[in-house]
């Protein structure tokens, strides 16, 4: 989608989108005097949407556009960037299933309160161009011709609060570019089905956004690898699969003179639950137990197109989670390799097995300064959270500030667990050092999960669990999301990095 910003309404595109304040008299306030034929007809109708959400379109005879969209943005004090980029979804969404391919807009003063040019920039970008996402190469051609994504959107650029000038902006919406292109990639990976999406599908996506970029270094270790380490925990996990493990390491930038930012991403390809078997109505969705190791890949896309000064790690932890006649019984004990032993107190607790690998080799290997996870770790944190918050675990109240401001600020929004000493020993083993499996007492399991990584990340490390088994795959249609597979996490972790 080409994103055009003029001073005035672009009068070459087919459809007009415009935002009302629930303060205006009526819808038209805000609309320059160039629209005059338009706004009387709509006044004459007495057509007007204001409450944040509505959404309203008309078509009228002998108008310069074939088709206009209101968008009620509620009360002027209460927008926020997140209301933006969802107005704007929404308005692309509107138009694209009108079976039109642009439009022009105006925007509402963000400015006057208080949000930057460059941040304004950012959520207009992100929410046009994550709106116009869709994953249709599965349907009929007839079918995709109708979900025809837009290509193109002039923006009215304007208003003198909104000064400095627009290359302020200009600026934000390259950015925000990145980083929603950089998030559709990873709902790509995630909606594509299990039996695409191996461990050696993500290898190879790996691997070539490695050769996109001379500053990204790949490093993968294979099953004779991962045994030779003594990573224990994963090969378990894997033993029922007929895919191999793999450990996919990208290194950014990373030159020794300053210690790294690392992101480990659980990337179970499919989980089944293994003999602990997901029922009826858990287990369709879980492609998606990959999403975490398909963020971390999408956020190092995007800091290298970002340009981001500092050095990364990206782990990928690939594991499938099947049943054959090789796989892990509940009751076998494992070690990691960082030399616990580990009952396996349920197999569908999978993901903290080989995150406890990854994380502790991850520390011992690059000693970075601050680990962050990320995670379709529980269904615990469905109940607690539901679709719209990624849970947080850790102990750098610093850390955790952080991820929520940027969460804030990009939307990808973050709250922050207890993870009070009373939880800190459920995960004890009775014949081994850990159980992957709370003792019943705790109830808490997104925290008691949390318990158990953190035996694999010593204290020396900054580190951050975050758990997206909410947000990053969606049971609905969002306003900017679509149904399946959000890219959560790469929008929380690119205004980290560009805030770092
Ligand atoms: N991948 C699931 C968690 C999940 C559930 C992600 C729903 C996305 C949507 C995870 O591996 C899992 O099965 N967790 C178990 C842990 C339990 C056995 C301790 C859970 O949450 O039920
Ligand atoms: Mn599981
Ligand atoms: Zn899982």
């Amino acid at each position: 989608m080409k994103i055009n910003v003029l001073p005035k309404f672009d009068a070459s595109q087919e459809v007009l989108v415009f935002g009302a304040f629930e303060e205006e008299k009526s819808n038209y306030d805000s609309i320059s005097k160039q629209l005059t034929s338009e706004l009387c007809e709509l006044e004459k109708n007495k057509i007007f949407i204001k409450k944040f959400g509505q959404i309203y379109t008309t078509r009228m005879p002998n108008l310069n556009y074939k088709l206009i969209v209101i968008v009620g943005l509620g009360k002027k004090k209460e927008i926020t960037l997140e209301r933006l980029r969802k107005a704007l979804g929404k308005s692309v969404k509107k138009v694209k299933e009108n079976y039109f391919i642009n439009f022009t807009t105006d925007l509402p003063d963000l400015v006057k309160n208080n949000f930057s040019a460059e941040l304004i920039g950012r959520a207009t970008a992100e929410g046009l161009l994550l709106g116009n996402y869709g994953f249709i190469k599965y349907l009929a051609k007839e079918k995709q011709d109708k979900k025809k994504s837009l290509s193109s959107v002039s923006i009215q650029w304007t208003s003198p609060s909104q000064s400095p000038s627009s290359s302020t902006f200009e600026i934000g919406l390259k950015v925000g570019r990145i980083i929603a292109e950089s998030t559709n990639y990873v709902r790509d990976l995630v909606n594509e089905p299990a039996s695409i999406v191996t461990s050696f599908f993500m290898e190879e996506q790996a691997r070539q956004l490695a050769s996109t970029n001379p500053k990204i270094k790949i490093k993968v270790l294979n099953e004779p690898e991962l045994k030779k380490l003594g990573m224990g925990a994963m090969l378990g996990v894997n033993a029922g699969s007929e895919n191999p493990p793999k450990l996919i390491i990208l290194e950014y930038n990373n030159d020794g003179k300053e210690k790294p930012i690392a992101f480990v991403g659980k990337g179970i390809t499919f989980d089944s639950g293994g003999y602990n078997l997901k029922p009826l109505n858990y287990i369709e969705d879980m492609k998606c137990d990959m999403a975490g190791s398909a963020a971390v890949l999408g956020t190092i896309k995007a800091a290298a197109e970002l340009g981001i000064k500092k050095n990364l790690i990206g782990v990928l932890a690939m594991c499938e989670n099947m049943i054959s006649g090789h796989a892990q019984h509940p009751g076998d004990i494992v070690k990691a390799y960082n030399g616990l032993t580990i009952e396996i107190g349920n197999t569908d607790a999978e993901g903290r097995l080989v995150l406890a690998d990854a994380l502790a080799y991850t520390e011992k290997t690059y000693t970075p300064h601050i680990i962050i996870d990320l995670a379709t770790l529980t269904g615990a944190c469905i109940m607690a959270l539901g679709y719209f918050t990624v849970a947080i675990i850790s102990r750098d109240e610093g850390l955790i500030a952080s991820l929520k401001s940027v969460g804030e600020s990009s939307g990808d929004r973050v709250w922050p667990l207890p993870f009070f000493e009373e939880y800190q020993d459920a995960m004890e083993g009775d014949i081994s050092d850990l159980n992957n499996m709370a003792t019943k007492k705790y109830h808490a399991g997104s925290i008691t999960a949390g318990v158990f990584l953190n035996k694999f990340v010593t204290d020396k490390t900054k580190w951050a669990h975050l758990d997206i088994a909410g947000s990053a795959y969606w049971t609905f249609e969002g306003d900017y999301n679509q149904k399946g597979a959000t890219g959560s996490g790469v929008r929380l972790l690119s205004y980290f990095l560009l805030n770092q």
